[in-house]
């Protein structure tokens, strides 16, 4: 299972392709922002503005130790530790998207604040009560076992510790999604929960749910504003780069899906 979600993740050329995107968008002129790459390296719907509108609620500070499970290429690990000074440590199970993300913390300067290992979520190379916030991105969707995963999460954060997720949930029509989506080819690796059953997951595994959110009509007006109308080219730095294969299918099921109640994106906070 670990194998498909990492072959249907990587692409190969990822790196390539941002730094070609990068020389259109940004030119050699200056130095490269965490700005500059917000629209690639943030592979959620929203990209940086879901960010902001979760971590704007959890009250971060540089002396918060915070675990980004999940990380992708670091996108988000980077906004946190330029935004809150935080230490953000990444995990993810797609080594080429860890190897990305180690050249765009070079690339920005901020490698000496965000790392981010391969890894599995379920089975983590951290000590107990290692950190004090823990994150998760779009990447539940991918994970069957949720009772493991949160048990997992509850072990390395300490007690107190708040765990912020963004994730997409099984809407109230129980039709399949239509695939391809960004996170899955195929129905077998696409693992949605309802928000009962993640309240349910949280609290089994020892969190208090303070708050959960649903994010359904921002994420109908993000999918409005960067869908290319037809004929149209998408921008040389945009959240298709990371998506890679059959891209435009995948965001235009993704509207499918999303408009027929079948998947809703969803922030929960538990502490
Ligand atoms: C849709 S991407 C989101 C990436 C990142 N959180 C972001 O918002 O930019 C999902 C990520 O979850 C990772 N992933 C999926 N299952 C995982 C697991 N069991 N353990 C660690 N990472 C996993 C994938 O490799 C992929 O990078």
């Amino acid at each position: 299972m670990s194998k498909d979600v990492a072959n249907h993740y990587s692409q190969g050329t990822l790196g390539d392709r941002i730094e070609s995107g990068l020389k259109l968008a940004v030119g050699g002129d200056r130095p490269v922002t965490i700005d500059d790459l917000a629209p690639v390296d943030e592979f959620h719907i929203g990209g940086r503005p879901a960010s902001v509108h979760l971590f704007d609620q959890l009250n971060l500070s540089p002396d918060d130790a915070v675990l980004d499970i999940g990380a992708g290429i670091g996108g988000t690990a980077r906004f946190v530790a330029q935004t809150y000074g935080s230490t953000v440590t990444g995990i993810d199970l797609t080594p080429e998207f860890c190897e990305v993300a180690g050249q765009l913390n070079d690339l920005v300067g901020l490698s000496d604040k965000v790392d981010v290992v391969e890894g599995s979520a379920l089975e983590m190379p951290f000590e107990d009560d290692s950190f004090s916030v823990a994150y998760m991105m779009h990447v539940g969707m991918n994970i069957e076992d949720k009772p493991a995963l949160y048990k997992e999460i509850r072990r390395v954060l300490k007690p107190g510790g708040v765990l912020a997720i963004y994730d997409v949930l099984q809407g109230s029509n129980p039709e399949q999604l239509t695939f391809p989506v960004p996170w899955a080819t195929v129905p077998e690796t696409s693992f949605l929960a309802t928000e009962s059953e993640m309240r349910d997951y949280l609290v089994a595994a020892g969190f208090t749910v303070e708050k959960t959110t649903d994010r359904t009509q921002f994420a109908k007006e993000f999918f409005a504003a960067i869908i290319p109308p037809a004929g149209g080219a998408p921008p040389p730095l945009g959240i298709h780069l990371i998506i890679g294969n059959e891209a435009p299918t995948k965001l235009k099921n993704m509207v499918t899906n999303i408009g027929a109640g079948r998947c809703e994106p969803w922030e929960i906070i538990a502490r």
